[in-house]
């Protein structure tokens, strides 16, 4: 997964990652080759007193190393590009992914999760790039090359090189056996981590209310100290690590030093030469250790790119026909035809064998106990959700035949939980209605009951909502979402719940002022309260999935027993009250 994310994003920056691979080619020859001059001028101009030679040897020497640091910058700009680039393109990809998810593709993942998979994820396959990109060439040419040139310096010195390269090799082999699991705990940690901080910032209010901070900060105390404890292992893994490799390195440079010595007096080697075999034997154990830092990366980018291949591989379970299907409703009547649903991984079915139709120019209520069902059968509707047996239909038109646009334009939804976005009043109303103008915000706002507080908000329709709009009252967020239907001005109006935060009297004007912009619309409400629906063309009894009456409420009243059951507690506890 994690070779086919790469290859497939990279392929844009072909250009750039070539210009990278070329450069840093070029700063390695230019490393490798320095020493070796050095070595020329210390062993025939210094030892010879040849000025001419030093100073000739010493222009190239110049020249090399102006190119060296010019590829170097160059390669490390071209290569933080390339990476970021494609770590741009990897979240623009996972967002659109998400995007197209229906609401059951986003419960499957979980958000908190996507949004790591769309943040974190991708930013360790950025990172492994960029590593890539830097290390790739140059740590095997480094390598190799090193050998080659140490060997052409004093073959007598050779077995140094056998011997420190895999001693290091098996060191920081051995550090990072034990580094890898930790770093995969780590991951998981900041999850867990993430989870349990994202759940109380939600839910802060409820914490709040029920005092259960200090629960709450144990919980969180507890993710925290796991973290801490990887943490620390890691640190101490490499606080080893780094005297380790120091030692290693010392070591061999002193034993280069030390046999390198013996044959400098033996006249079998120049001081030049063992210099220049020194600085080799040290980039050889560099190259190494980069390398080996880089496979470190590898499983811990290849388990982030697995995670993001899921996102990117989850085919919407609910696919957008064709715009150009030519279906277009006649009307905005909604049909149920002996629907049933049930929520994935769900044994049973939520809703059975539901059929109903709803007319333009009426209002349909839907009434029924906690739990029966009834946001589950609005969220049909605009298809969030697809129905398992049965059909919908909008206008004569299966909505799994229409697209998106068209349903969003026919259907405009009041959900239970109204959500708003953040932004401003205004920006908001506009939602389903792009180029409304102000005049018929207002107007909405006005029908919606919901001017008064608007206009008394410092700036009015400019002024500011936070994100879920937390800055205004759950009434004041569910009229402006009403606000926001009404001012879409759709054929098909779905109401869940959305009067029951209103005072009574504040429902009733909202009623009466909805009727002039819904008198051709099909308007299907749900309430709890029973004084909201009387005056429906139809109610609809939903009772644990299925409908169990269908009538007006005077009809209801005489025919079905749930419908007096849920009357008769609404009135009783009017007369307690
Ligand atoms: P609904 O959310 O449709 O019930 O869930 P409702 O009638 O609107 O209830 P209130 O009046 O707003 O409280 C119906 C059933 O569907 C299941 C729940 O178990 C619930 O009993 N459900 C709902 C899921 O399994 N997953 C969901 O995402 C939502
Ligand atoms: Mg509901």
């Amino acid at each position: 997964m994690l070779m086919k994310l790469i290859m497939k994003h990279s392929k844009p920056y072909i250009g750039w990652i070539c210009a990278v691979l070329v450069l840093q080619l070029l700063t390695t020859i230019a490393t490798l080759y320095l020493p070796s001059l050095n070595a020329r001028i210390i062993d025939k101009g210094v030892t010879l007193g040849d000025v001419d030679f030093i100073w000739s040897t010493g222009r190239v020497m110049l020249a090399v190393a102006f190119v060296q640091v010019l590829t170097a910058v160059a390669a490390v700009y071209f290569g933080a590009k390339t990476a970021m680039a494609i770590g741009r393109d990897l979240r623009r990809e996972v967002f659109s992914s998400v995007t197209k998810f229906s609401a059951q593709d986003v419960n499957k993942f979980g958000a908190a999760t996507l949004i790591t998979r769309g943040t974190n994820d991708v930013q360790q396959v950025q990172m492994l790039v960029l590593m890539g990109l830097n290390f790739m060439v140059s740590a095997p040419i480094m390598c190799i090359g090193g050998v080659i040139m140490a060997l052409r310096e004093d073959p007598g010195l050779s077995w140094l090189v056998w011997v420190s390269v895999p001693v290091l090799f098996v060191v920081v082999g051995i550090l990072v056996f034990f580094l890898m699991p930790l770093f995969r705990e780590m991951q998981e940690r900041i999850d867990a981590i993430n989870g349990v901080l994202r759940e109380q910032i939600t839910g802060l209010r409820v914490v709040r209310a029920f005092v259960r901070e200090k629960h709450e900060t144990e919980r969180f105390e507890d993710a925290n100290q796991k973290l801490t404890r990887v943490g620390v292992r890691v640190g101490n893994l490499f606080v080893l690590m780094f005297p380790l490799i120091g030692m290693i390195l010392h070591i061999a440079t002193a034993a280069v030093l030390w046999f390198g010595g013996h044959r400098v007096d033996a006249g079998l080697v120049q001081v030049g030469a063992l210099t220049a075999f020194l600085q080799y034997l040290l980039q050889i154990l560099m190259a190494v250790m980069m390398g080996t830092f880089m496979a470190m990366m590898i499983p811990r980018a290849m388990v982030c790119a697995d995670r993001i291949g899921e996102v990117l591989d989850t085919t919407p379970s609910m696919v957008d026909p064709d715009t150009d299907s030519g279906t277009t409703p006649v009307d905005g009547t909604v049909a149920f035809n002996n629907v049933s649903f049930g929520y994935e991984g769900a044994e049973s079915h939520v809703l059975s064998n539901i059929s109903f139709t709803a007319r333009p120019g009426q209002t349909t209520a839907i009434i029924g106990s906690t739990g029966a069902g009834k946001t589950t059968l609005l969220n049909l509707i605009p298809r969030l959700y697809e129905a398992s047996e049965g059909a919908i239909t909008i206008g004569g038109v299966p909505v799994s035949e229409l697209s998106r646009a068209q349903l969003s334009s026919l259907v405009a939804a009041v959900p239970q939980r109204p959500y708003l976005f953040s932004g401003t009043v205004a920006s908001n109303l506009r939602f389903g209605a792009t180029d409304a103008t102000e005049d018929e915000l207002w107007d909405a706002l006005t029908i919606a009951q919901a001017k008064d507080f608007v206009s008394e908000r410092e700036g009015g329709l400019e002024s500011t909502v936070s994100q879920g709009g937390t800055n205004v009252s759950g009434g004041q967020r569910q009229r402006l979402c009403i606000a926001r239907a009404i001012a879409a001005r759709p054929s098909i109006y779905l109401f869940d719940d959305s009067f029951s935060a209103l005072d009574v009297a504040t429902d009733a004007r909202l009623r009466a002022a909805l009727q002039e912009p819904t008198k051709d619309a099909t308007v299907i409400i749900v309430a709890q309260r029973v004084s909201t629906i009387t005056e429906a063309d139809q109610i609809i009894v939903l009772d644990d999935g299925q409908v169990s009456a269908v009538g007006t409420h005077s009809e209801l009243l005489e025919s079905s027993a749930t419908y007096q059951e849920i009357v008769q507690s609404q009135l009783s506890a009017q007369e307690a009250a």
